[in-house]
């Protein structure tokens, strides 16, 4: 146990509706040498610590990180020793609202805000201490220049202000119990940092920044004011038809930064909040602006890159790039489905759609692994998962698709990296979901009750409307189907009894009957749309007579919607895989480089650098989509991607030899398709794996890089089963 286990939770008296930030202070004198000190610090919030004036965990943001605080929270540990100075420690701990009980929490005035540290010293003679948080009157908390903050709604800052109205603290009721534990996820941290690419007046006579890139983060900016001088910022994603500045579809979510200048020169960027934007208006400033004063800086959890992709077509380049963009912007200590408007939250069909794309981009097992311990301790007793984790809405949308980043998300994982104790970790929370749809409906072997977000955002019904025409239990039992079968496999993985896997393959054989004897007829599934067919081909649910009549029946409905796609959240990841997979590569890649809407490449017609939630966000005519539903930065669909690597470039996982122990090398290159080159690499735990192949008018070569200590399968027009090394092969086409 961690001396932060015995530390109280404390917080300040503040009035109902007072969105200021707090400063927890107290002051150690030592009677001894100090020849160690850690600080142990969390916060149900989030915090900022100072020791004698020096900032504890500098580089990191957004701490202790979002985590479903009912049921657990992180602490940080950072060695102090060196900010101790004379046998003097003076403890100051900013903390505000936050993820835990900000705008973002549903119920602000429920919960206010509280700390809880513990500082461990060793003494020169050997002798240990503990200082804990508690109600003693060592402990004060004071109002600060921080005086309005808030994740959606931006921040307030009076310079002016010092740490005043020194008040006692009292110890925070109806806290417990939380679990305090070491910090799981990655640390968040400042990225790139981005300089003003214009200024623009805009018709109606604004000053507006651009950064020439959507971006997760934050402005920093220099001011040399005079005493009360004030500073406003707003921020938004894009500019309107006319190229005035839009923030309808930030909905409720302010994105405001005020600052209030103390007099001379300062640098200053909000500490609590945070915003996504490519532009930023200047709603006070003075007269001269500077463009060298503002910088964007990039905020997201700190993964490591892993993922390169490019090739010969400069928009597909640019697609990529989108994407990797939106992972970033979504990939702030959990994966959301937007950064910007009055959501940011941990919607589970975003996350599930995309992990494969993001696992091959970043190394992301430490990012999920933290987010899917959660996930467990959001699900009900029944095994329902809410549709957000950390849970923030009442119980009542629990979704297919969604729900079943319970078992995909983990079984992903294992995939790209091998990890067999991800799925040991999950194994409780993944079973239990399956139970839960299991006893949903009358018929064990169906789920087709309740709400179901279906196919989200497809565009086979009328304008407007959010969830797409395939019949929603349809997908919901797919979903069964694929839940129960990577349980079965996983059930394998973890060597459980045999009656165990019996029970899931038993369990798997009926859903798939069920499916056929109930959505199958007339040669047809009941809804003859796009995404019926990819999940229905793409979950290996029909046998293969029906197998050749889906895939006949998909490409009809693709020819009927002039080549182009119509699939939402559901369908789009796996339509090109399904069309390459069944002989149809041409279209799958007439369908990747279509440019008229809809389609992928789209957006970048319109000026996109990430991806967008829906295929219009911005009509061909100019115009929005409703400004309730319009975020600029929704990863999902950025799920292409993992084409790019497997079927484009060639890269893939060899399921019965996961992390790329062993590699299936298999590009997808069909002449005339629109691209003569492509090359991906991935770095993975055994060293770096490259694909890549150009095409002249007669030929392919194909050159591959196989890692030390794995082996490869490359499949060309003949397979061959090689070592590590460097492999070129030439073949007529
Ligand atoms: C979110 C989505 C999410 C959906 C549920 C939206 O408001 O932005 O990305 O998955 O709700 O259908």
């Amino acid at each position: 146990m961690n001396s932060i286990n015995l530390a109280k939770w404390i917080t300040a008296d503040i009035e109902p509706n007072n969105d200021s930030c707090r400063m927890f202070q107290r002051t150690i004198k030592f009677e001894k040498q100090v020849k160690k000190a850690v600080l142990n610090i969390t916060a149900l919030g989030l915090y900022e610590a100072f020791v004698n004036g020096k900032r504890v965990g500098k580089d990191y943001r957004f701490l202790p990180g979002w985590t479903h605080y009912n049921r657990r929270v992180q602490y940080q540990s950072f060695d102090v020793t060196k900010n101790i100075i004379e046998e003097y420690a003076d403890i100051s701990v900013y903390v505000a609202r936050g993820w835990f009980s900000g705008h973002i929490a549903g119920d602000p005035d429920k919960l206010h805000f509280a700390l809880a540290c513990s500082l461990d010293v060793v003494y020169a003679d050997e002798t240990k201490d503990s200082f804990i948080s508690c109600a003693s009157d060592e402990w004060k908390a004071a109002k600060t220049s921080i005086i309005f903050s808030d994740i959606y709604d931006g921040e307030t800052y009076d310079a002016r202000l010092r740490p005043y109205d020194f008040k006692p603290v009292r110890l925070a009721q109806g806290y417990n119990p939380n679990d305090i534990v070491l910090q799981q996820g990655e640390y968040v941290k400042e990225h790139e940092q981005l300089s003003v690419v214009k200024l623009i007046i805009t018709p109606k006579n604004e000053r507006v920044l651009d950064f020439g890139q959507n971006i997760t983060g934050y402005v920093r900016f220099k001011v040399k004011a005079k005493k009360g001088e004030r500073f406003i910022l707003s921020h938004a994603e894009v500019l309107d038809n006319e190229g005035n500045f839009y923030i309808e579809n930030l909905r409720g979510a302010k994105q405001k930064i005020e600052y209030i200048s103390n007099g001379g020169k300062s640098e200053y960027s909000p500490h609590f909040s945070f915003q996504g934007f490519r532009y930023v208006r200047l709603d006070e400033w003075q007269e001269n602006v500077n463009i060298s004063d503002f910088k964007a800086i990039v905020v997201h959890s700190d993964m490591k890159r892993t993922g390169y992709f490019e090739s010969s077509d400069k928009m597909l380049n640019k697609l990529y790039e989108n994407t990797i963009w939106g992972q970033k912007g979504n990939f702030l200590d959990i994966p959301t489905d937007c950064p910007q408007r009055d959501e940011r939250l941990g919607w589970t069909g975003d996350a599930q759609v995309f992990c494969k794309a993001a696992s091959y981009n970043y190394d992301v097992k430490k990012f999920f692994s933290k987010w899917l311990t959660d996930l467990s301790l959001c699900q009900a007793m029944n095994g329902a998962v809410p549709s957000v984790i950390p849970v923030k809405y009442s119980f009542v949308n629990v979704s297919s698709a969604w729900g079943d980043a319970a078992t995909i998300v983990p079984y992903q994982m294992y995939l790209t990296y091998n990890d067999i104790s991800i799925l040991d970790n999950q194994y409780e929370s993944m079973a239990s979901w399956v139970e839960y749809i299991k006893n949903s409906s009358d018929n064990p072997y169906l789920w087709d009750t309740g709400y179901q977000y279906g196919d989200w955002l497809a565009l086979d019904v009328p304008f407007g409307t959010y969830r797409g025409k395939t019949n929603q239990y349809l997908v919901a039992t797919i979903y069964y189907a694929n839940s129960v079968d990577i349980m079965k496999k996983t059930a394998v993985l973890l060597k459980k009894k045999k009656k165990v896997i019996k029970y899931y393959q038993d369990l798997y054989d009926n859903i798939k009957m069920a499916f056929n004897e109930t959505y199958w007829k007339d040669e047809k599934l009941i809804t003859d749309t796009q995404t019926s067919y990819v999940l229905a081909l793409h979950f290996n649910m029909l046998n293969e007579e029906r197998q050749k009549k889906a895939i006949a029946n998909l490409v009809e409905r693709i020819h009927d919607f002039g080549d182009k796609i119509s699939t939402g959240f559901l369908g789009t990841p796996y339509i090109l895989h399904v069309l390459a997979e069944y002989g149809y590569a041409d279209l799958a890649y007439k369908l990747l480089l279509e440019k008229e809407y809809p389609s992928w490449m789209y957006p970048i017609t319109k000026g996109a650098t990430t991806i967008w939630e829906h295929w219009d966000n911005i009509k061909p005519d100019g115009t929005f989509w409703s400004k309730d539903m319009n975020s600029f930065n929704h990863y999902a669909y950025g799920s292409v991607v993992d084409f790019m690597y497997e079927k484009v470039a060639g890269i893939r996982i060899d399921e019965s030899k996961p992390g790329f122990s062993n590699i299936i090398l298999k590009p997808v290159v069909v002449k005339g398709c629109g691209l003569n080159y492509a090359k991906a690499s991935l770095i993975t735990k055994k060293g770096t794996i490259i694909s890549k192949w150009e095409m002249s008018k007669d030929s392919i070569t194909y050159t591959f890089v196989v890692p030390k200590n794995t082996t490869a399968t490359i499949c060309l027009k003949e397979t061959y089963n090689v070592g590590p090394g460097e492999y070129t092969y030439t073949e007529n086409i």
